[in-house]
């Protein structure tokens, strides 16, 4: 059985109207790529960015969703509330949700509970820091984020994991192709559907490093900030994923 490969985009507090003629852009190289691509913008163009993209390849998600389906929570999105402005999946647990907001693993599962039952694809995200990877804890500590985040049926839907270092989100540093290759063999052998589960790497994944990190066998797309937010960046890494099943 052949995974599926996924190019998504996080967009993160990045974006007014003006953004949304992005698009257009990616749209015909999407089209002409065997990969699922995704660019979650933020809350707010999302709608817009679900009509930009009518008709066509590309799906839109977002960036977190509150774990209740509605209530007293000023602020927050519920993910039927993403799922009705159009988005199919949603980014959970990303490091800076997690340092920022405080998001515990268990709060994650209660998200990707949420995010199933109205049906989004969760995107939960793991990875350790500089200072857990200098002593050596990397796996230990992705293996229990991995056991408290993902949901109660996780063996009955098919996962999508992103793993992104934290040292290596917005730095330019991304861990060495050997590093990757054995944290995603790692994260695979934990996962209840290894051989479905879609695994994502992320952190200063760019045009020029986006066809050697693809091309490992357990790295089954990329989840991109900064990069995505440039049409001719991010259309690169498409074509980079396009490569990945020829
Ligand atoms: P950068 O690609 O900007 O390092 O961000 C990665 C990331 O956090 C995607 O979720």
């Amino acid at each position: 059985m052949t995974r599926q490969t996924l190019i998504a985009g996080n967009w993160k507090m990045h974006g007014l109207t003006e953004a949304l003629g992005f698009f257009g852009a990616i749209a015909p190289i999407a089209a002409k790529s065997p990969a699922t691509v995704l660019v979650c913008p933020p809350a707010t163009l999302l709608q817009q960015a679900a009509r930009a993209c009518d008709g066509t390849v590309v799906r839109v998600g977002g960036q977190d969703c509150h774990a209740a389906p509605s209530g007293a929570h000023t602020g927050d999105i519920s993910a039927a509330m993403l799922r009705d402005a159009g988005a199919t999946h949603v980014i959970l647990g990303h490091s800076e949700r997690r340092a920022d907001h405080g998001e515990r693993d268990a709060d994650i599962r209660a998200k990707a509970e949420a995010a199933l039952a109205a049906g989004l694809v969760p995107v939960i995200c793991v990875g350790e820091t500089l200072s857990e990877r200098e002593a050596g804890r990397e796996v230990e500590i992705v293996a229990g984020q991995l056991a408290g985040s993902l949901p109660e049926n996780a063996a009955s839907v098919d996962l999508v994991i992103a793993y992104e270092p934290v040292w290596a989100i917005g730095t330019g540093l991304t861990a060495s192709v050997a590093d990757v290759a054995s944290m995603h063999a790692a994260i695979r052998e934990r996962l209840p559907n290894p051989a479905t589960s879609c695994i994502l790497y992320g952190g200063s994944v760019k045009p020029d490093n986006a066809a050697e990190l693809l091309g490992l066998a357990d790295v089954d797309g990329a989840l991109v900030g900064g990069a995505s937010l440039n049409a001719s960046d991010f259309t690169a890494i498409i074509e980079a994923a396009s490569r990945k099943r020829e």
